[in-house]
C-alpha cells in the first residue's frame, strides 16, 4: 500500500524547497493490513461451539497424566501445550470444546487456555483436511522455489492458501521457517517433512496421498538427510590430533 503525506510548511519554505528540488511529499510503503479477528476471535458455529462434547480417549487420559507428572503438582498448567497437542491430534483440530476440556483437566480458567491456543499458530482452531499441507515460504525456501511449490499445489488441488478441498482431503497453509532450510523447499504433511521438492515431485506426492499409495518422507532428491547433494565439501581430511595449533609449552 502506498501512502502520501503532505507537510504543513510555510509557502516561503515550500518555494525554497522547490527551488532546491526537494518535494513536500514523502512516499513510503507499508505491509498490507492483517485481519486479526480471523486469528484471535471465536464465534460459535454449528461445528465449533461449547455444546459439542470432547474428552480424551482412555489412552490419552493415561498419556496426559504421564505428561502432567513431569511437572511439580502446583505447576501442572505447564503441561498445557503438550496437552493441547495431544487433544488436537485426537480431535483433528483445536475446537472451543477442546480448549474448555483442557482447562478443566488442568484446573485453570478457560481464558488461560484460550490465550495459549490463540497465540501459537500450530493450533488449528478450524477444521482441517485429512492431509494438512504446510508450505514453508520463508527466505531460504523462497530462494529455492517455494513460490512454485505453492503455485503447483494451488493449481493441482484447485484451492488457495488457507482453503480446504471440497473432499476434505487437503488443507493448504503457508508457514514460516520449518527448520529444515538445508533441504529447501520444504512442506510438511501432517507430521512428516517432504524436502528438496520440485513442482513435479509435489504433484506426484499429492496424487499418491489422494490414491492412498505409500509415500516416503524426507528429501525427494535422493540425498540422505541433509548431506551434500554432490561430493563432500567439508571434513575432507582427517581431523588434526590433540595439541593442534597450541604452543609447545602448553
Ligand atoms: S526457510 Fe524453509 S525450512 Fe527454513
Amino acid at each position: 500500500m502506498l501512502a502520501r503525506f503532505k507537510f504543513n510548511v510555510p509557502n516561503s519554505v515550500f518555494r525554497g524547497a522547490k527551488a532546491l528540488r526537494i518535494g513536500s511529499y514523502r512516499q513510503f510503503s507499508v505491509a498490507s493490513i492483517s485481519r486479526s479477528d480471523a486469528i484471535f476471535v471465536h464465534r460459535d458455529t454449528p461445528e465449533n461451539n461449547p455444546s459439542i462434547p470432547f474428552e480424551f480417549s482412555s489412552q490419552n487420559v493415561d498419556e496426559a497424566k504421564r505428561i502432567i507428572a513431569k511437572y511439580p503438582p502446583q505447576y501442572k498448567k505447564a503441561a498445557m501445550i503438550p496437552l493441547l497437542h495431544l487433544a488436537q491430534k485426537q480431535n483433528g483440530w483445536t475446537s472451543i470444546s477442546v480448549m474448555n476440556y483442557i482447562a478443566k483437566f488442568l484446573e485453570v480458567p478457560p481464558m488461560r487456555v484460550y490465550e495459549v491456543a490463540t497465540f501459537y499458530t500450530m493450533f488449528n482452531r478450524n477444521p482441517v483436511g485429512k492431509y494438512f499441507l504446510q508450505v514453508c515460504t520463508t527466505t531460504p525456501c523462497q530462494l529455492c522455489g517455494s513460490s512454485k511449490i505453492v503455485e503447483a499445489i494451488e493449481n493441482h488441488l484447485g484451492i488457495k492458501v488457507g482453503e480446504t478441498t471440497s473432499d476434505k482431503l487437503f488443507t493448504l497453509v503457508e508457514v514460516e521457517c520449518a527448520g529444515a532450510c538445508v533441504n529447501a523447499p520444504v512442506i510438511s504433511v501432517n507430521d512428516d517433512y517432504f524436502e528438496d521438492l520440485t513442482p513435479e515431485a509435489t504433484v506426484k506426492l499429492l496424487d499418491d496421498l489422494k490414491a492412498g499409495r505409500p509415500v516416503t518422507h524426507g528429501p525427494v532428491s535422493g540425498r540422505k538427510n541433509c548431506e551434500p547433494l554432490g561430493d563432500q565439501t567439508t571434513l575432507t581430511t582427517p581431523p588434526p590430533g590433540p595439541g593442534f595449533m597450541l604452543r609447545d609449552d602448553l
